[in-house]
């Protein structure tokens, strides 16, 4: 039995790997590299000592489909494989609808045709739009999403539960995830953005370790404590921990459920400079800029469904986010390059 974990060679699904593995699963990846490198997944084997098994496939593939579900026998899928860069979809929004949609609809396709009936899919706090108040849980209605990426999410967790309906013996979880951070404990795995980073922690690592001169801090006119937006922070691991427990639920039962991955708790952007900072002894010199449009002020999850239904809960803090975070950057200065 093994989980096919699509996207794997990422930042979420490499640790997620890593806790997959150590917690005694097979696991099979699915990823076209187009925004990773088979050297995380290297890594991955050797920090757990076990084999990935890898393919080198583009989920919109449908041919190779055949190849992995005929070579293993695939218990549940993670779906983490798509294009993820909120101002790239606002530019090319048929190739992320393409990408992540389109991927989306071969994958049930080959679920449908191999009989694999149970899914959890990387979902985002970006469902919940501009018009809930906080903190999000999973019952608010969603949509309302500001950029293509966004719509992606809400439409494939459309597609998924309208999948499932018509499939009453599948089963689907939804991860709504907030703000992964962090690295793995050793630094030898963590976020590598292609260019110019989009999120906030990656750009003020790479400020630390002098890849890019100053932080432009978007805003700082918001109604929060500080003026700068506020996000609900979670350490990668953490969430790869969220993966584990998801598909040990996703084995029970039928139906469809949707669970929020955040710690509960939001600071602000100068906090998490501050705190950077403070646990990497590096000064990040910024600029206040103005708002980045389709920014919302504040966003933190209510995380308690997760706590009482999948029995979990994030355990590490902004200091343990960020030591983490310049360990990895610090000892890649280059990423995995
Ligand atoms: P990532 O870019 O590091 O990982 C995504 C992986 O999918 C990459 O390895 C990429 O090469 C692969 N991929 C993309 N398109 C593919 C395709 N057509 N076929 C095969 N592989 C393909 O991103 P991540 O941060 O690890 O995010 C993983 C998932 O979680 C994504 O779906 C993302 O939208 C979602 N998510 C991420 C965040 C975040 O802040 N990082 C927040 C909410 C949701
Ligand atoms: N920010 C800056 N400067 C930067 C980058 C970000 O000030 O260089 C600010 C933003 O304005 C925001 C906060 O830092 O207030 C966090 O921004 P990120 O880009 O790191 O994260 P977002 O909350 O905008 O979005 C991220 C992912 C989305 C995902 C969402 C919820 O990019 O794909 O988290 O999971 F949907």
């Amino acid at each position: 039995m093994a989980i096919l974990v699509t996207g794997g060679a990422g930042f979420i699904g490499s640790h997620t790997c890593v806790e997959l593995l150590n917690a005694g699963y097979d696991v099979v990846v699915m990823d076209n590299y187009s925004n990773s490198s088979a050297e995380s997944l290297r890594r991955v084997q050797e920090l757990t000592g076990k084999a990935v098994r890898l393919y080198e496939k583009d989920i919109r593939d449908a041919d190779a489909y055949a190849e992995i579900f005929s070579q293993n026998t695939i218990d549940s899928i993670i779906h983490f494989a798509g294009l993820k860069a909120v101002g790239e979809s606002i530019q090319m929004p048929v190739e992320y609808y393409d990408n992540n949609i389109g991927g989306t609809v071969e994958l049930l396709k080959a679920m449908q045709k191999y009989g694999c009936k149970r899914i959890v899919f990387s979902s985002s706090a970006t469902v919940y739009g501009v018009n809930n108040p906080v903190p999000f849980r999973e019952d608010m209605p969603t949509g309302g999403t500001t950029n293509p990426y966004g719509t992606t999410k809400y439409f494939i967790e459309r597609i998924l539960m309208d999948t499932q309906a018509a499939h009453p013996d599948w089963n689907v979880i939804l991860l709504r995830y907030f703000n992964p951070i962090g690295a793995h404990k050793s630094g030898r795995i963590g976020e590598d953005p292609q260019g110019i980073p989009n999120n906030l922690m990656p750009y003020i690592s790479q400020v630390a370790v002098g890849k890019l001169p100053i932080l432009h801090i978007y805003g700082n006119d918001y109604d929060t404590p500080d003026g700068t937006g506020v996000r609900d922070y979670i350490h990668v691991v953490d969430l790869a921990i969220g993966h584990v427990r998801a598909v040990e639920k996703v084995m029970q039962g039928t139906g469809v459920q949707i669970y929020n991955l955040g710690t509960g708790h939001g600071i602000s952007v100068l906090e998490l400079v501050h705190a950077f900072e403070k646990a990497s002894g590096v000064r990040v010199p910024y600029q206040i800029d103005s708002r980045r449009s389709g920014d919302i002020p504040v966003c933190y999850a209510d995380a308690s469904k997760a706590a009482r239904e999948l029995g979990w809960k994030a355990e590490r803090g902004v200091a343990e986010m960020c030591e983490d975070t310049w360990r990895w950057q610090s000892q890649n200065p280059k990423g995995y390059a």
